[in-house]
């Protein structure tokens, strides 16, 4: 930067010495809020119209301004732009360079404005975008699912509670479980634009202003739906922060949870899922190996999405209104977030494209303990007007049995079973079939394969 007079503090009339160099590289956040230079630039040119169109400024400093911003804009975008920490952050370097290149009619452009409210109409503005663009990330994952799902609604696996074999299930209505979620996370993100959409432009430091300024006008013009209410609690609200870290916390759990099973899946233990060369890596000393490492990252993540909520919230726990240096930590937090569900999104999406499910070893997992057993109580009810409780104690009878025989359910005879139970008529075989049991759920929201299959066609159509 040349040097001249503006190259020093804007404060410096009032503060004699020199800000310590350690502070001054420690404190300062420019290497961070860098990445807010287009909201700033765009919030620091509608603040400027306003103010001319409520006649603070003349039409000629309002040109001045938005020529000098706009160049600044152009350099930045260009990599031209030298940022200087002594400025400490975004706002200063912008409004020192704009002294240099339009001369001291810059000192118009903080008229009725304060780094308070500037700061968080950039990260506002900033979320905002961000959130559009994880939903796009999302939508793609989303459809990627349903892909999968639907290549495999007859793909029969076990369904698993406590990680034991409960029920038999499709593999198709294992994925579209995790469509549900995703599309959870994205009404999640939606949801907050509701408090992101109230634009904080104008209340200055705390107090509001004695300028006759507009914000409806600003807010209008900076896409808001309308102006934060009270001065004092816009400069000290980060809620939307933490709305949208907890939102990106949560969707970042689901996909530790899906990675979680995939990775168990993959084990050599289950052996339920392939996944191609693309997604594994390979040991440094054993030669043999192909490690899901890229699934593990996935799960991992949570630590830091998860922290950095964590970290938000401790910073706000019990600071006093309104504005403290405490909050500065937020855009770094929030950057770091972003960043890290987005790769975790697009890694997820490449994960899905190579998993390929070992159909053979799913069914055979699915065909062992005695996984069509509520199929039987629920026969037992339906045929044998029992209550559900007697068919329970009855079918557990009958699964003693076929444990101590050391025979599936599907290996005893009618006669075996007659032992137990007199009623039973051959009828009965069929119940122990697992596509039968998968099909015959046939509730809203069941497994059986027309009801997957409407459901993806569902998503399909309405997206
Ligand atoms: N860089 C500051 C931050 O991100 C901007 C607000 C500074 N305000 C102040 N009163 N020091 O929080």
């Amino acid at each position: 930067m040349t040097k001249n007079k503006n190259n020093q503090a804007i404060w410096n009339t009032r503060i004699k010495k020199k800000t310590s160099k350690l502070f001054e590289k420690i404190g300062s956040s420019i290497d961070i809020d860098k990445r807010l230079y287009k909201e700033d630039i765009a919030g620091s040119i509608v603040h400027v119209e306003m103010l001319f169109k409520q006649k603070i400024i003349t039409f000629k400093i309002k040109n001045k301004i938005i020529y000098g911003l706009q160049k600044i804009e152009k350099e930045i975008s260009r990599n031209k732009f030298e940022y200087n920490k002594k400025y400490e952050d975004i706002h200063m370097n912008i409004e020192k360079k704009l002294f240099q290149i339009i001369g001291e009619e810059a000192g118009y452009i903080h008229t009725a404005r304060s780094r308070n409210d500037q700061v968080i109409t950039d990260l506002k503005i900033w979320i905002k975008s961000a959130t559009q663009e994880i939903n796009i990330y999302l939508d793609k994952i989303i459809k990627s699912t349903i892909k999968i799902a639907e290549k495999n609604i007859e793909t029969v696996m076990p369904g698993f509670t406590h990680l034991k074999n409960a029920q038999p299930i499709s593999l198709g209505h294992y994925f579209m479980a995790y469509v549900e979620m995703f599309k959870r996370d994205k009404r999640r993100f939606i949801n907050n634009f509701e408090s992101l959409n109230e634009s904080p432009l104008g209340v200055a430091a705390l107090t509001g202003t004695s300028f006759n300024i507009d914000r409806n006008y600003t807010a209008k013009k900076l896409g808001f739906s309308n102006p934060t209410n009270n001065s004092i609690d816009t400069v000290s609200d980060r809620d939307f922060v933490l709305d949208f870290l907890f939102s990106i916390s949560v969707c970042s759990m689901h996909i530790s949870r899906i990675a979680e099973e995939l990775i168990i899946w993959n084990s050599d233990g289950f052996n339920l899922i392939h996944l191609s060369d693309k997604v594994v890596t390979g040991s440094s000393i054993m030669p043999q190996k192909k490690n899901p490492d890229l699934i593990e990252f996935l799960r991992g993540k949570t630590g830091t999405t998860f922290g950095n909520l964590f970290s938000m919230l401790t910073i706000l726990k019990g600071l006093p209104l309104s504005y403290f240096k405490d909050m500065q930590d937020d855009k770094e937090i929030v950057f770091k977030s972003y960043d890290t569900l987005i790769n975790c999104l697009k890694i997820f999406n490449e994960i899905l494209k190579n998993i390929t499910p070992n159909k053979k070893k799913m069914y055979e997992l699915a065909d062992s303990g005695f996984i069509t057993a509520t199929d039987l109580a629920d026969y037992l009810v339906k045929n044998h007007s029992m209550s559900f409780r007697k068919a329970y104690k009855k079918t557990a009878e009958i699964v003693n049995f076929a444990e101590n025989k050391k025979k599936k359910l599907t290996e005893l005879k009618i006669e075996e079973l007659k032992k137990i139970e007199p009623k039973l008529t051959n009828d009965v075989l069929k119940v122990f079939d697992i596509k039968n049991s998968i099909n015959s759920k046939k509730s809203y929201g069941g497994t059986s394969f027309e009801n997957i299959k409407k459901m993806i066609m569902k998503y399909k159509r309405n997206k």
